[in-house]
């Protein structure tokens, strides 16, 4: 079944699309992998230079019209696997040149207002991004106070979660919340402070989101099995929208590369086994002023870019470690 879309139905603009590609060097041909396809505006740019192939994942199924395109057009240049990224490493035995991953949501997931994304709506709590066991109504409904304060105080990083959960238990006991603006409303209404610089339901949307799709999880076993598939020399490029996110990925980066900082507590001495990166910069790439013009979607954005070293691959346990909080958080049940 199509679900409806808003205006914006089948555009979503890639994020620093001129930088991913400039990164990628996909000049002389290449084995690409595009771990979050969407729309397909990475994969379909990179399928322009006649030696490339690309292997492309996305775990939500709206992306299939986008991806039967390309499969048509690039028979033999390009697959398509409705799976989740955490599981790249189990559809392809090749060894790729770049993998990529552009975080989060799509403009076209969050504008079909059927899906529960956007506080703008009005449909059901679901937030699913395809593939998982909950829905945010089930959370919602069903989670203790104190595990949707912390959920929404730590993947929300919002101030006012324990009077917002309060809340929400107290509500949900006179009736079930099975709507985003029954959610609006509970989240206005817990809320002092008047906030200006962004919606005041932004921060428990996110929240709800991250827990339902288990993005923390998804992420760190991603960016982990995108280091035993690239070749030495190869690029894991990163563009991520919040700091959960890029915390994740500034440890991974900076604290397995060959230049990392001794002195880390998280990390053995001379441990030189674990460099599975070469030199890293610690540099971030935002989006042009241009581009926020374009796409105020892409302000947020942070690129980072680590280079895979030629050392053989060693489960880096220590990344899962520090952020074992998180992982942990994502796993409770109701
Ligand atoms: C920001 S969009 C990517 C847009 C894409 N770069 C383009 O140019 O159209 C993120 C996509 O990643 C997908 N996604 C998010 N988490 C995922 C995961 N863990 N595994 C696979 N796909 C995921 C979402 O369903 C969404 O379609």
């Amino acid at each position: 079944m199509k679900l409806p879309h808003t205006s914006l139905e089948g555009k979503h603009l890639p994020v620093m699309i001129d930088e991913v590609i400039k990164i990628c060097n996909p000049k002389k041909g290449g084995n690409f992998m595009d771990c979050t396809f969407g729309a397909g505006g990475y994969s379909t740019e990179l399928l322009k230079f006649e030696e490339t192939k690309v292997v492309a994942l996305d775990r939500d199924n709206y992306v299939n019209e986008f991806a039967n395109k390309l499969k048509d057009n690039f028979k033999t240049r390009f697959i398509f696997h409705n799976k989740k990224f955490s599981k790249l490493d189990l559809v392809s035995t090749n060894k790729f040149d770049a993998v990529i991953f552009d975080l989060g949501l799509s403009s076209i997931q969050l504008d079909d207002l059927t899906r529960g994304f956007s506080f703008k709506s009005k449909s059901e709590l679901n937030m699913s991004m395809g593939q998982t066991e909950l829905s945010a109504k089930k959370v919602i409904n069903t989670y203790s106070g104190k595990d949707l304060k912390d959920i929404i105080k730590i993947f929300g990083e919002e101030d006012e979660a324990s009077k917002i959960s309060k809340n929400i238990v107290k509500e949900r006991t006179k009736k079930n919340i099975k709507t985003t603006d029954e959610l609006v409303k509970i989240i206005k209404n817990s809320k002092k402070k008047n906030y200006k610089k962004i919606n005041e339901s932004t921060k428990t949307f996110q929240a709800i989101r991250i827990f339902v799709n288990k993005e923390v999880s998804e992420l760190i076993e991603g960016i982990i099995k995108a280091t035993k598939v690239l070749k030495p020399g190869g690029r894991l490029i990163v563009v991520s929208f919040h700091s959960i996110e890029d915390k994740i990925i500034k440890f991974f980066f900076k604290n397995f590369s060959k230049n990392r900082s001794r002195s880390n507590k998280y990390l053995p001495e001379n441990n030189d086994k674990l460099s599975l990166f070469d030199d890293y910069k610690n540099k971030t790439i935002k989006a042009s002023s241009d581009e926020v013009k374009r796409n105020p979607r892409s302000r947020s954005a942070k690129l980072r870019v680590a280079i895979r070293s030629a050392d053989t691959f060693i489960d880096p346990e220590e990344l899962r470690n520090k952020f074992k909080h998180l992982t942990d958080l994502e796993k409770r049940i109701a």
